[in-house]
């Protein structure tokens, strides 16, 4: 018998080291943990439980007879964060470069399908050279396998994505079809096609990291999330994120216990706002300043800063918050912000995440670009993704709130639960100067100083509309608030509201103009 353990022993044993101690250490020689290091300081200490560590592939092709490893280049398996079931798969650079096929994936489905059947989320740790070439039609048929249980699994289970390796062609698209993805610095990319097929047809010089390195993908094209310095740093970011999403579409949000501490005042949100209303101010004071103590926890924090967007906690409640930046082009929608908010919005709406918004908005921005790049439809999704939550949601107006904008960012009328304002709300088509200049075009026109006049009609239009009061009387507003009484506000409206249902109309899915 004990000849029988030891070739299981050996096999497992072979299992673990991949493709062997070598390639071990050049991976770590370019900066990056292992597929199993990745998992182990992923997932709580001893959780790991891992599926199909003997698998191999069946190809013939190409000498691949003479190439298998135990496992196939992903380490698949369940454990738990914090207590919580997850499953994970982890691309393992070290056997064939990661790449993918037949084998490989159908590992992948297996732990997607027992997530979906169990309502957990998944974790995919890529670093891969994608579909592995010896296997051909295989291997993108591997893929195909994968991208349709992702969208099968979209708004189910939450689903995660860590690029800390090369991710290329077509595999791009499982990250893409999850819901948050985490890059790092100097060793993850992504694009579609490389530099030298960029340089081939564009004539374009560009580097890996330039075309689709993290901070590419954080800044310029949004596709990442989140761009961590380390492959450490990425992990323990992963982590702290499931902290505040349910496990699937039919759980409730987690809750953290919060201990009363007397009072919910917090007084120095008194002095937030700048008396001259065209100055700026960071919005994320505002969000920490209300939210529980260090609890705000920002997503997407590169890309479209003129919206800010993340989780937080709310007497131990978690929400999710998407917030005018006033500090970033005078927190103006355009259409990255609206492509930003408006998926956040939706993920929150997916897992039962209670929406807060605080506002202060000049309206959308104008310019060729943005109408010939289609702010209208982009614009749209925003309103689209707000119309059709069905989440607790409250907004909180904190000053300007002009023109479409303010009807998109989860007003009343599109179906806001409550919606408070400071004092120093400004609630009105567009701003009073230029509403001055159009009602009293021809009189300001006539008049014999007509500078004088503009001031005049101006100060007129700012007087009946640059404050909350009109849409307080409308019950627009539910009601006019002093900052400092926000948080308590707060949390007595998402206490009201915890029980809140409200169904969409039947049908078989909405059509948001993508
Ligand atoms: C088979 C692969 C592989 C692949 C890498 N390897 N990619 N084997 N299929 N796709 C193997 C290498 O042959 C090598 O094997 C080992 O993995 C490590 O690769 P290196 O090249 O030595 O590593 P490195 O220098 O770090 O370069 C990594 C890399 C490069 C940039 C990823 O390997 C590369 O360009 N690979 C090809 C990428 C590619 O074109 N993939 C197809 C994309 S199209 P040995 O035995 O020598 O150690 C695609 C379509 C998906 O994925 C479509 C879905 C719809």
């Amino acid at each position: 018998m004990s000849e029988t353990f030891e070739l299981l022993k050996g096999k497992l044993q072979e299992a673990k080291l991949g493709g062997g101690e070598k390639r071990i250490e050049a991976q770590h020689g370019k900066g990056k943990l292992t597929a199993r290091e990745r998992i182990h300081f992923l997932l709580d200490e001893g959780s790991f439980e891992e599926i199909g560590a003997l698998v191999t592939h069946r190809s013939t092709n190409f000498g691949l007879d003479k190439t298998k490893f135990y496992g196939d280049g992903v380490v698949t398996g369940h454990g738990t964060i914090d207590g919580r079931l997850v499953y994970v798969f982890s691309q393992d650079f070290t056997v064939l470069g990661g790449s993918l096929a037949e084998a490989h994936s159908e590992k992948i489905c297996r732990i997607m399908d027992l997530a979906m059947k169990t309502g957990a989320p998944v974790i995919g740790l890529n670093d891969s050279g994608g579909a592995r070439i010896q296997e051909g039609v295989v291997s993108l048929a591997a893929y195909a396998d994968i991208f349709y249980r992702n969208t099968l699994a979209s708004g189910v289970i939450p689903q995660l994505s860590a690029v800390m390796g090369p991710c290329a062609g077509g595999a791009v698209y499982s990250p893409a079809l999850t819901d948050f993805i985490w890059m790092v610095e100097n060793t993850s990319y992504m694009f579609v096609t490389g530099p030298n097929v960029v340089k081939t047809v564009t004539h374009e010089e560009v580097t890996s990291e330039e075309l689709g390195g993290a901070n590419t993908h954080a800044s310029k094209s949004g596709v990442t999330h989140f761009a961590s310095a380390n492959e450490m740093e990425c992990i323990s970011s992963l982590r702290k994120m499931l902290g505040y999403i349910p496990q699937n579409c039919e759980e409730e949000t987690p809750r953290v216990p919060y201990e009363h501490d007397g009072s919910e005042l917090r007084r120095a949100l008194n002095d937030i706002i700048p008396e001259n209303a065209n100055q700026p101010y960071d919005m994320r004071d505002v969000i920490t300043g209300v939210v529980d103590e260090e609890s705000f926890f920002e997503v997407h924090k590169d890309y479209a800063e003129n919206i800010v967007v993340g989780f937080a906690r709310i007497a131990g409640q978690s929400i999710g918050i998407v917030a005018n930046q006033p500090a970033v082009l005078a927190g103006v929608l355009d259409i990255h912000a609206s492509k930003k908010g408006a998926r956040f919005v939706r993920f929150c709406d997916c897992f039962n995440i209670p929406l807060l918004v605080f506002e202060d908005v000049p309206g959308f921005l104008p310019g060729t670009d943005q109408e010939w790049n289609a702010i209208i439809s982009n614009g749209a999704k925003l309103l689209y993704a707000f119309s059709e939550a069905t989440v607790p949601r409250i907004t909180v107006i904190t000053r300007k709130a002009y023109g479409g904008a303010y009807d998109v960012m989860n007003s009343k009328h599109i179906g806001a639960d409550m919606n408070f304002a400071w004092p120093s709300a400004e609630i009105a088509v567009m701003g009073a100067k230029g509403a001055a200049e159009i009602i009293f075009k021809k009189e300001i026109k006539k008049a014999d100083d007509p500078q004088a006049m503009l001031a005049e009609k101006e100060a007129e239009y700012a007087d009946m509309f640059a404050n909350p009061y009109r849409a307080a009387a409308r019950g627009y507003v539910d009601e006019v608030i002093e900052p400092s009484m926000t948080r308590d506000k707060l949390i007595r409206s998402f206490e009201m509201l915890k029980n809140k249902v409200d169904k969409l109309p039947k049908k078989k899915h909405g059509n948001i103009p993508l």
